[in-house]
Parts: C-alpha cells; sequence; structure tokens
C-alpha cells in the first residue's frame, strides 16, 4: 500500500516538473532606476519565460544571499527553479541550463559586456557565460 502510494507520488512529481514546461519562472531583483534589466527580462519573455521583478535598493545584500562572489556580479540577480542568474544571461543559456541541470548553483555573465541581450550596442564585444558554484569556482558554459 505504501508502496503504491510512493509510486503514485513519484508520477505526480514528474507530470509536475518544471522540465514539462517550455520554459520556468524567473525571479528578478533590481535596481529600479536600471534600464537594461528591463531590456533583459523583455528579451527572457520573448524567449517564453515568465519573468516576475523586485525591486531592491541594495542588491549586495540579494547576492550574498544567492552566492554571488563580487568577480561575478552584474546589475541584476534572478532566480529560476533553484538557480541563480546573474546579469544578461541570453535565455538560450538558461534553457541549456534548465535542461542539462548541472550541479552547480547558477550561470554568471560578470559585468555589462556590450552585444549580450539586454545591452545591445553598435559595438559587440564577445563574452562568455560562466557556472559559478558554492565555492565560487567557475567553469565557461557558453562563449558569445
Ligand atoms: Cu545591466
Ligand atoms: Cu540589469
Amino acid at each position: 500500500m505504501m508502496r503504491r502510494l510512493r509510486e503514485g507520488l513519484l508520477v505526480a512529481a514528474l507530470v509536475a516538473s518544471p522540465g514539462a514546461h517550455a520554459a520556468g519562472e524567473v525571479t528578478v531583483y533590481k535596481n529600479p532606476h536600471c534600464g537594461c534589466c528591463v531590456k533583459w527580462i523583455e528579451h527572457l519573455q520573448q524567449n517564453g519565460f515568465q519573468v516576475s521583478s523586485r525591486d531592491v535598493v541594495d542588491l549586495s545584500e540579494i547576492k550574498a544571499r544567492y552566492g554571488v562572489r563580487p568577480y561575478l556580479a552584474s546589475c541584476h540577480t534572478a532566480v529560476v527553479d533553484g538557480y541563480v542568474l546573474e546579469g544578461h544571461v541570453p535565455a538560450e543559456a538558461v534553457k541549456r541550463l534548465l535542461q542539462e541541470r548541472p550541479p552547480v548553483k547558477g550561470l554568471a555573465v560578470p559585468g555589462m559586456p556590450v552585444g549580450s541581450p539586454g545591452m545591445e550596442g553598435p559595438d559587440p564585444q564577445p563574452y562568455n557565460v560562466y557556472t559559478f558554484d558554492d565555492k565560487g569556482d567557475v567553469q565557461v558554459y557558453l562563449r558569445y
């Protein structure tokens, strides 16, 4: 009986898992005066993500809470399905993250590279999307 119940719960959990959706729901913590954050949010929405945003005056507290080290920091910090997104991470990279589900804390695009989503400009520069973990270890995930 217990076993049946457990199997039933497992099936329910699989059906309800975020992987069943095309894209996750993103919560963005941002500075109220930052325009590029809004453009990044629009980029995510255009790529099928549901996004809610919260204006925060002191983002350093949020970054500390989510393990974003200073060398990874950008203008906004977001969470999706238990992962942290720091900065102008392309939607494509977020989708790959949610599919592959690597054992990391999240993705970061440090700084604000011109040419990243929300930072469009006449002179785009190459940039990397990094994974980072609890210890602050960083690896290149995607290059743009
Ligand atoms: Cu920005
Ligand atoms: Cu921003």
